[in-house]
């Protein structure tokens, strides 16, 4: 592998500390108004590499993160999640100008920042990130090391995931409107598909796989954007070898993909099987598979077949799931660019898209609430 995606791990064995400029005094990185300039990421993502690779230049973690803690140049607003690997906070910067900016930061839970494999896996998904730039994914700013901490800063998303918006249907006894479903599903393979179409600098493909995609992996924002989130356990094929070893299945196990869970090597059609997960998900109001996870696991294992869609589903949209959910990935659409022109073709049979501020207001309508209090909190911070 080339280029973009290097196999930064190889640097922990060798002697040689890998050479990193240091941006922290400059006043161009100081004033830069985005760090999403890739070629910056990258030496910022060097630097913190280096730094988590020699315990001896990392300080010791000053005091636990909580609201009103600075990181790098934000400080702490409030925690929205605690994950199985980071926090995610909303954060928000102060510019000498005056300005305020507010961002999402992620940061490793101290738990696992002794742990390399972790340290490595998170720093992976800022690597990836700081490649990808496309509406539909969403986009880092900056990464760095708190204490022995490593973090990432990244756009935020002003809206929820999937997973709530679901949610806060189902407490009013309510679905997706089927056309927001296609949206939704369009835009995320969007996304996906240019993840999926990543290349080194040789203009070989990297092979990304997000591997991970699922509701809660998914945003809306309150101006209409679908965002995919959560790369943390995708993975180019330098990565794959390592990973397969390792055994270990990563990702929600319902919208796993056959080969996923037989422990084969996924590519991109693993990610079109769990877009069309999310589909079913969004038609049916239940997941293909249900149960706990062993018989989850079993029944993609022996291709069970699927619960049949509700009656009434239109034919083109119930192709589409059928066509995503293929036991054999050659049987699948072989590109998430595929599965979007389906989901485009449906549109025009089915029913009517919905324009982006049609779709902002139906996300304001169901998640406005968590939106609107955020934006007070924001809003009481920034005025202290
Ligand atoms: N860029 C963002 N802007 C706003 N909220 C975010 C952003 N990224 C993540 N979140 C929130 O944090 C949660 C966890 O983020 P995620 O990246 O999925 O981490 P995890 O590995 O813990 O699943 C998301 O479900 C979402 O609510
Ligand atoms: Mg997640």
């Amino acid at each position: 592998m080339g280029g973009l995606l290097p196999p930064w791990h190889e640097n922990m064995a060798g002697s040689e500390p890998p050479k990193v400029p240091d941006f922290s005094a400059t006043q161009e990185w100081e004033d830069s108004d985005t760090f999403s300039g890739t070629q910056r990421l990258k030496a910022r993502w060097a630097q913190v590499v280096a730094e988590t690779n020699d315990p001896r230049l990392v300080p010791a973690l000053p005091a636990p993160l909580e609201p009103g803690s600075t990181i790098g140049r934000y400080e702490l607003v409030t925690r929205l999640a605690k994950g199985g690997m980071a926090f995610v906070w909303m954060g928000v910067r102060r510019r000498s100008s005056g300005a305020k900016e507010v961002a999402a930061l992620k940061t490793l839970l101290p738990s696992l920042s002794h742990d390399r494999a972790f340290v490595h896996m998170f720093l992976d998904e800022a690597k990836l990130l700081s490649e990808i730039h496309h509406p539909n994914v969403v986009s880092i700013r900056d990464v760095g090391t708190h204490g022995d901490v490593p973090y990432v800063v990244l756009e935020w998303v002003e809206g929820d995931t999937l997973s709530a918006l679901l949610r806060a249907l189902a407490a009013k006894s309510k679905e997706v409107p089927l056309a927001i479903a296609l949206r939704i599903v369009g835009e995320c393979c969007l996304g996906l598909h240019n993840a999926h179409e990543l290349r080194d600098s040789r203009g070989e493909l990297l092979s990304v796989v997000h591997r991970d995609v699922s509701p809660s992996n998914i945003m809306m924002s309150s101006t209409g954007d679908v965002k995919l989130i959560d790369f943390g356990v995708a993975k180019a094929t330098d990565r794959l070898a390592e990973q397969t070893r390792t055994g270990v299945l990563k990702g929600k196990v319902s919208y796993m993909a056959p080969e996923q869970v037989l422990r084969a090597v996924p590519d991109r059609r693993t990610d079109v099987w769990a877009v069309g997960v999310v589909l079913y998900r969004l038609i049916a109001q239940r997941l293909p598979y249900e149960g706990d996870i062993p018989s989850v696991v079993r029944q993609i294992k022996y291709g069970e077949p699927v619960p049949p869609l509700p009656a009434g589903t239109p034919r083109p949209v119930a192709e589409i799931v059928h066509r995503a959910l293929a036991r054999e990935p050659q049987d699948r659409f072989q590109t998430a660019a595929d599965m979007r022109r389906a989901v485009q073709y449906a549109y025009a049979e089915v029913c009517a898209p919905v324009p982006k501020d049609q779709f902002a207001r139906f996300v304001m309508t169901h998640l406005g609430s968590t939106i609107q209090a955020r934006r007070e909190l924001l809003n009481r911070v920034l005025a202290q």
